[in-house]
């Protein structure tokens, strides 16, 4: 599907934050000529795989997944005090009314609340896009992720017993909420085209097209 994304609809970005280790912290949306230092935080992540959001092993791997996402999504990231990206979240459109998330921090910014605060920051942006649920798989073991999903609005879907979680984020829930505090407002216009997912471990690519990931599912 082809997403009308309106960078101008975004009012919340950029924000700035103050981390647990009093660090101030810019959270805004990616510029297109910004990719390459995306794929830098990903080469630079350790471990790598291709499971849960982490990045695929292999570099040219990891660049191409890094440019699928960047073709197919919408980004904000996260900048400390170097110049260097600390955290990427990303919605990937499914259809014109829900999408899924990604949120990564580097490791050695990790357990700081900036993972936290992309979330929240990604949530409101997906209202300013117009999107009413966002989805997201999580594996059970993943107690740190959990628990931050769950404290930004998350919740569990019913499903039956897997290693693997549901959770869905209803943003008509949250339209009433105050939005986060407005900065300078951000210009241009990126269509963004559909939700791309890359497979690693299946030995090449594997593009899996959109689909409506909630259709059969008990929304809570
Ligand atoms: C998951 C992730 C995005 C969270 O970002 P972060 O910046 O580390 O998270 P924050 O510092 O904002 O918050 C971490 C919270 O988890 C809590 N936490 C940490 N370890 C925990 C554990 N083992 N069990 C439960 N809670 C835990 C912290 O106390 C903190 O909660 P609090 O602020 O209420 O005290 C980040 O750790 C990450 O990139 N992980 C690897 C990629 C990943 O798994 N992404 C999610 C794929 S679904």
């Amino acid at each position: 599907m082809s997403f009308p994304y309106d960078r101008s609809k975004v009012r919340s970005l950029p924000r700035k934050i103050t981390s647990k280790t009093d660090q101030v912290v810019r959270l805004h949306l990616l510029d297109p000529h910004e990719g390459g230092q995306l794929a830098a935080m990903y080469l630079a992540y350790q471990p790598r795989n291709s499971f849960q959001g982490l990045p695929p092993i292999r570099d040219e791997v990891c660049i191409r997944w890094v440019d699928e996402m960047l073709a197919s999504g919408v980004h904000i990231v996260a900048r400390s005090t170097g110049p260097e990206i600390v955290g990427h979240c990303a919605l990937f459109p499914i259809n014109e009314q829900k999408c899924e998330i990604l949120v990564v921090v580097d490791p050695g910014h990790q357990n700081l609340g900036i993972g936290t605060e992309l979330t929240r920051s990604v949530i409101h942006l997906g209202c300013e896009l117009g999107f009413e649920k966002i989805w997201l798989p999580v594996m059970a073991t993943n107690l740190r992720a959990r628990h931050v999903y769950k404290k930004c609005g998350f919740e569990y879907v019913p499903t039956k017993p897997s290693k693997e979680l549901d959770m869905i984020c209803d943003l008509s829930n949250l339209r009433t909420e105050p939005a986060l505090p407005q900065h300078e407002a951000t210009p241009a216009s990126t269509p963004i085209p559909h939700f791309v997912t890359v497979n690693e471990a299946a030995g090449d690519w594997s593009i899996f097209q959109p689909v409506d990931l909630f259709g059969d599912k008990d929304v809570v």
